[in-house]
Order: C-alpha cells, then sequence, then structure tokens
C-alpha cells in the first residue's frame, strides 16, 4: 500500500478522501477496532476485560508502554505520577487571565500549551528521558489543571493535590473540596470516573489523535501536540458530544419529553438538529463502550442520586431510534457519548466540563500515538495533498479598473 502510494503520488495522482474516510496515515499497534462487530481492544486486551478488572493508571502503562505492568512496575509509575502533580506556582496566573465564564476546554488546551514555556527541557521530541519526563509530567499535572479550570469557573479557591491519594480520588477532591476542609471521596465516584476514563483513554486514528500526530509529525513537542489535540476534542462532533447530548437531553425534557417529535426532526434534517451521541465513522454497530456504559449507568446513578428523568428520555431515544428506518439504514447506534453525560451529571459536574473529563480519559492514548509516531522510521511530516478548484492563470488589474 504504501509503495503504491508513493507510486502514484510520483505519477501526479491523488487520492481525494475528504475527511480520511479510507486513507490510512499510520500504521499503529495500540488500539483495534472491528467497527462492523462492534470490537474494541487496547493492545489487544478486549476493552470489556479491561472495564472490569483493570485500573485507569493501569490501562495508561498498558497503552504508552505496550504490556500491562507488574506490581513494582505499577508501583513506580504510579509513584512517578504522583511526585508530578503540583504545577509551578507561576502557571496559576494563567488561570486568573481567562473571563471567569471562559469554556474550561480552551483554558485547558492553553494551559498545556505553556507547559512547554515552564519545561523548556521537553522541546527536542528525541530526548528520550525528558520525552519519558513530559509523559509523566501530562499525567500527573492534567488533573491539577482540569481542576484549576473548574475552580476558577466557579470562583472558588484552588487546592494543592494531596498526594496520598490516587489520581482519580486527587482530581475529585482538588475540583469538588475546599482548603482547609476534609474531604472524603466517594469511593463509588471514583470507580465510576476511572471506568469512563478507561472507556475513553484511546481509539486509534480519531480526530484528535490524528491532530496529535500530525502536529508531532512537524517534530513539535509533547505539550504542544496535546494542546492540538485538545482543541481538536473540543468539537461538538468529537468529544464536544458528551455536552451536547445532555442539551439535547435538556431540550426535550423542556419540551415536554416528545421523544418522537424530536426524532422526525432529526430525520428531517433540520439544520442544526442531530441526534448527538449517535453515529460513529467506524462503528457501524452498537459502540462497546456505549454498551459498558448503558449497562453500568442504571447501576452508578442509582448509587449516586437515586435515578435520573433524563436517563429515561435517553432510553426512549435509543429505542425509538433504533426502530427506525433512518437510523437502521444509515447504521447509527449510541456512540461513548450518548450515556456518559448523565454519568458526569450525577457526580456533580456542570455540562460545560464533560469534555475536559474526555480529555483526561484520551491522555494516555494521545501520548502512545505521539511516542509511536516520533519512534516510526516511516513517519514524514503530515502534509496531504489537494485538488485545486480555483482561477487558472489571470493578470493583475489595478485597483482602479475593478
Ligand atoms: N443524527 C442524524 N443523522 C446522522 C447522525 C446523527 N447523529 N450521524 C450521521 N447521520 C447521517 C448523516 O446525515 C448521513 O446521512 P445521509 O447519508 O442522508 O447524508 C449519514 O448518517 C452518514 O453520516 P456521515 O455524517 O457521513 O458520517 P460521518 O462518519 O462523517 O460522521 C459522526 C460521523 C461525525 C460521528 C456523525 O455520526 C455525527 O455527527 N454524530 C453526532 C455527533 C456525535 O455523537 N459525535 C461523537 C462521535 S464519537 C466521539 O468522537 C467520541
Amino acid at each position: 500500500g504504501i509503495e503504491l502510494g508513493k507510486l502514484l503520488a510520483q505519477t501526479g495522482y491523488i487520492t481525494y478522501d475528504p475527511g480520511f474516510v479510507n486513507t490510512g496515515a499510520a500504521s499503529s499497534a495500540i488500539a483495534y477496532i472491528d467497527g462492523d462487530a462492534g470490537i474494541l481492544r487496547y493492545r489487544g486486551y478486549p476493552i470489556e476485560q479491561l472495564a472490569e478488572k483493570s485500573t485507569f493508571i493501569e490501562v495508561s502503562y498498558l497503552l504508552i508502554y505496550g504490556e500491562l505492568p507488574t506490581q513494582a512496575q505499577l508501583a513506580e509509575f504510579t509513584e512517578k505520577i504522583q511526585r508530578h502533580t503540583l504545577l509551578h506556582e507561576d502557571l496559576k496566573a494563567f488561570f486568573s487571565g481567562f473571563p471567569r465564564d471562559a469554556h474550561p476546554m480552551p483554558v485547558l488546551s492553553s494551559a498545556v500549551s505553556a507547559l512547554s514555556t515552564f519545561y523548556q527541557d521537553s522541546l527536542n521530541p528525541f530526548d528520550e528521558p525528558n520525552v519519558e519526563l513530559s509523559t509523566v509530567r501530562l499525567l500527573a499535572k492534567l488533573p491539577t489543571l482540569a481542576a484549576y479550570a473548574y475552580k476558577k469557573s466557579v470562583g472558588q479557591p484552588l487546592l494543592y493535590p494531596d498526594n496520598s491519594l490516587g489520581l482519580v480520588e486527587n482530581f475529585l477532591r482538588m475540583t469538588f473540596g475546599f482548603p482547609a476542609e476534609p474531604y472524603e471521596v466517594d469511593p463509588e465516584a471514583a470507580k465510576a470516573l476511572d471506568l469512563l476514563f478507561i472507556l475513553h483513554a484511546d481509539h486509534e486514528q480519531n480526530c484528535s489523535t490524528s491532530t496529535v500526530r500530525l502536529v508531532g509529525s512537524s517534530e513539535a513537542n509533547l505539550f504542544a501536540s496535546i494542546s492540538a489535540g485538545i482543541n481538536a476534542l473540543f468539537g461538538p462532533l468529537h468529544g464536544g458530544a458528551n455536552s451536547a447530548v445532555l442539551d439535547m437531553l435538556e431540550g426535550i425534557q423542556a419540551d415536554g419529553g416528545d421523544v418522537a417529535k424530536f426524532v422526525e426532526r432529526v430525520k428531517n434534517k433540520e439544520k442544526g438538529v442531530k441526534l448527538m451521541g449517535f453515529g460513529h465513522r467506524v462503528y457501524k454497530n452498537y459502540d462497546p463502550r456505549a454498551k459498558i456504559i448503558k449497562s453500568t449507568a442504571d447501576e452508578i446513578l442509582g448509587k449516586l442520586k437515586g435515578g435520573d428523568q433524563l436517563l429515561d428520555i435517553a432510553k426512549k431515544l435509543e429505542e425509538t431510534a433504533l426502530s427506525d428506518d433512518y437510523f437502521i439504514e444509515r447504521k447509527l447506534y449510541p456512540n461513548v457519548d450518548f450515556y456518559t453525560g448523565l454519568i458526569y451529571r450525577a457526580l456533580g459536574f456542570p455540562t460545560k466540563f464533560f469534555t475536559v473529563l474526555f480529555a483526561l480519559g484520551r491522555l494516555p492514548g494521545w501520548i502512545a500515538h505521539w511516542r509511536e509516531m516520533i519512534n516510526d522510521p516511516a513517519t514524514k511530516i503530515g502534509r496531504p495533498r489537494q485538488i485545486y478548484t480555483g482561477h487558472a492563470e489571470r493578470d493583475y488589474t489595478p485597483i482602479a479598473e475593478r
């Protein structure tokens, strides 16, 4: 395939493939998806087994280093991350510079971008010990940055990390706790968030991961590349869909809960009306992550808040769509984002913050892909071609004659 691609380019032929629907931009050993069968594996391990038996930190290790860690490796990895959770004090000033009601996604991407100004040892992407350090710094600091983005948006004081806690517990405490007040982490909430992070941890060449790889292919450092990935994730057709789903469910609720009426609007292709959380470029079957989330949503919501009316609307919406020819013909099924927002909401996160949670989960996947890309001898700078549709050559007209 690679040789054929080169040959075609030499002869002047260009593949026209908007959205890269059928273009392989990399070879990768990280995640495997069979979209027709609804299969997802990280490094060969089925997502169902990882969701049931593993933890987010272990999955992060697996994605980045290729194998499940031994006990000693996991202990060392965890300890390294715990030692790097603090932010440089000057970095905090960034958070005061943004408007109070700023969306937390651009706040997060800006803060991550700023990391390369604080850690200038990260600038050379081929300096392996420093790539290792940047990896640990990112895994450790992104939850702190995310919690600070939240605290600023609600006008509350920032909390230093408590490194006696695990990564997810620490994040929950920094987000919802107050300085000098004890904060009991709810183990059910921590478990639910850990599970959601596992399910989001990688998904091969999606829009944000491809962005990370593309930016990294110019040999930009890890922080710059991940910051770009966060911006790509922001869009409602990608990570922003989890917030959009909740807005949609609340809209249906406010409109009297008429699910059939909403589905008709979707089918009529009303401008800006889509069934958010449905459809996927690769899955033409039920997204295996959505299946896991749906089966745990009831349980988690029951424990956390005693159920949720919006969950009933979501289930009705799914049922209606899955028995409708429009969705059947187009093979549109719920994706990972369809049920996650309900859980995030029950955990106490505002809708605007949901995509930040996706970013926290996706981080190890982005890092793994960036490292795979930078170490792959086949990597070239990403530089697509185009089909030119503009004017043929024409002569400049002086302004007085236009
Ligand atoms: N609601 C209604 N119709 C849809 C939906 C949807 N959610 N998704 C796709 N369709 C329709 C399209 O209108 C199109 O119909 P047509 O053939 O009559 O023109 C057909 O299904 C094919 O859809 P495409 O847009 O060509 O599919 P593509 O692979 O480009 O898009 C995407 C995939 C972006 C995920 C799309 O399904 C979508 O917009 N879904 C809603 C947003 C969403 O949930 N995004 C999260 C994706 S998962 C993730 O990033 C974590």
